[in-house]
């Protein structure tokens, strides 16, 4: 679900509103370069408006309509996050699309490559962020469980043994009812002033705080790879104090961890299509299954 920011966006053209949440004609407006302010693997994110943000899918999906529950739960529950506008998804040109409040910040993946010595202090900003998120009620949303389970079957290069395996850990792991995103890392979270706001609910789930957490160390494994790898040093501290201070925060039992972690890189393996190196993921879940270590588990220098 990560993908670098893209410096060229397909734009939606010259779109007219069809079907509108309450799509008054004061709203309907030019949808492209003009008004573009972001884009993520999914969507296109438009200015709409006094004050707001249209996010527009580019493939239809039931993800869209969970994002906007999610969203409307975390903003209910009083976690820095936009409000969502309207009770349904909106149509523009047969995409959809959800409507926000429009956050005009940086994100903190643009903030920590550009001021590395805030490189520490974002990483801990994360896992408060992460931590309270954790500590909000999430009964209102879809099980995680389920969207694991749906999700181990579809992850082919595991082969049928380790994905039996896999399911039987996931069964004996806890549920729980906490608030998860599922795909907190530094592109979906945005600096406003000092503080900082978090988008893109697609994967917000109810579940083990855990499982949210692996995710997040899942996302920083792929970092050090990817998006980080032109200045690791700045990363690996980075997420370094992202993982420290989740765990100060909220302790964190190591052979649960490890449980959840087996589980969350399995589901990656489906989940992460843009991201390179599924042979790594593949070879995790069967070094963890063998109870053998791996260099992912290895956090990185410290400061
Ligand atoms: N409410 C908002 N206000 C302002 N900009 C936003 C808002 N939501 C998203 N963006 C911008 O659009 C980008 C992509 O949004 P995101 O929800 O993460 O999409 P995706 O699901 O495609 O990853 C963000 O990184 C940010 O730059
Ligand atoms: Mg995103």
């Amino acid at each position: 679900m990560i993908r670098a920011p893209r410096t060229q966006h397909g734009a939606a053209g010259h779109a007219t509103l069809r079907v509108g949440l309450a799509a008054p004609r004061e709203y309907a407006m030019r949808l492209d370069e003009s008004t573009l302010i972001g884009s993520g693997a999914n969507a296109e994110v438009y200015a709409y408006g006094d004050g707001r943000a249209l996010k527009l899918f580019r493939e239809r999906s039931p993800f869209h309509a969970n994002e906007m529950l999610a969203a409307r739960a975390a903003a209910e529950a009083g976690l820095p996050t936009p409000r969502v506008w309207g009770d349904d998804l909106i149509e523009v040109d047969d995409r959809e699309g959800i409507v926000f409040d429009r956050v005009d910040g940086i994100t903190m993946h643009q903030h920590v490559e550009e001021n590395p010595d805030d490189a520490k202090a974002s990483g801990r900003a994360l896992a408060e962020l992460h931590a309270r998120m954790h500590a909000c009620d999430g009964r209102g949303l879809h099980s995680l469980r389920w969207g694991l389970m749906q999700s181990i079957p579809r992850a082919r290069a595991l082969g049928p043994e380790t994905q039996d395996a896999v399911v039987s850990i996931l069964y004996s792991l806890p549920e729980e009812p906490s608030m998860c995103h599922n795909d907190l890392h530094p592109l979906n979270v945005l600096r406003v002033g000092d503080s900082w706001v978090i988008i893109d609910w697609a994967g917000g789930l109810r579940g083990n705080r855990l499982a949210g957490h692996a995710r997040s160390w899942l996302l920083s494994r792929y970092w050090m790879d990817t998006l980080g790898s032109s200045a690791p040093h700045t990363w690996r501290r980075f997420w370094c104090a992202y993982l420290d201070t989740y765990r100060e925060l909220a302790p964190v039992a190591s052979e649960e961890l490890r449980a959840w972690q087996t589980v969350i890189v399995a589901v990656g393996v489906t989940w992460d299509k843009t991201v390179p190196d599924p042979e790594t993921r593949v070879e995790f879940v069967e070094a963890s299954l063998a109870g053998r270590s791996h260099r992912w588990l290895s956090d990185g220098e410290r400061e």
